[in-house]
């Protein structure tokens, strides 16, 4: 045997190893890379949460503070989430809920039965009764979350939209 043969046979048994070991490496990599960030990526799906808001009030009966519980993912963590909305009938007899989140940074507004405004206690914003920014920094209405009753029980979606936005089924 000559030793051009014998090159010729290791340089193809390197080409091959190193192919075969590049290949596992490109599988496992992608595997485990999607085991690592792909539930990062999984949407949060909203749900209509039930909510005991005792009897309604009416427009002129101020709101029922309803907070709603549920469980959330984020990535690999699942943790119970809760969010604060205002509701009440309105005048045309349906539901209205409130996001308390202030639309300026976020802030926990309070409604303020005297007034009968919305007050955010960072920045001293304010809301109409049905969100509307009265005075003070935020850029946008109160945002409302979904709201309906079957079977006599209230339920709230998670989602918020904003305020005129559409609330169809299933948000
Ligand atoms: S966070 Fe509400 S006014 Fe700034």
């Amino acid at each position: 045997m000559s030793s051009t043969s014998d090159m010729n046979r290791r340089k193809f048994l390197e080409i091959g190893i190193y192919t075969i070991g590049g290949s596992i490496a490109a599988v496992s990599g992608a595997t485990l890379a999607g085991f690592a960030i792909g539930p990062s990526f999984n949407a949060q799906r909203a749900k209509w949460v039930e909510a005991d808001a005792g009897a309604l009030p009416g427009s002129d009966g101020g709101f029922a503070r309803v907070i709603l519980k549920y469980e959330t993912k984020d990535g690999w963590l699942t943790r119970e989430a809760r969010t604060l909305a205002y509701v009440r009938r309105n005048k045309k007899d349906d539901l209205i809920a409130i996001s308390a989140g202030c639309t300026h940074l976020g802030c926990i507004v309070t409604w303020d039965e005297v007034q009968q405004v919305f007050k955010c206690p960072c920045h001293d914003g304010r809301f109409d009764a049905e969100g509307n920014v009265l005075s003070g920094p935020p850029p946008a209405p109160l945002k409302r979350h979904p709201a309906k009753i079957e079977n006599g029980k209230l339920y709230v979606s998670t989602a918020t939209v904003p305020f005129g936005g559409e609330t169809s089924e299933g948000v």
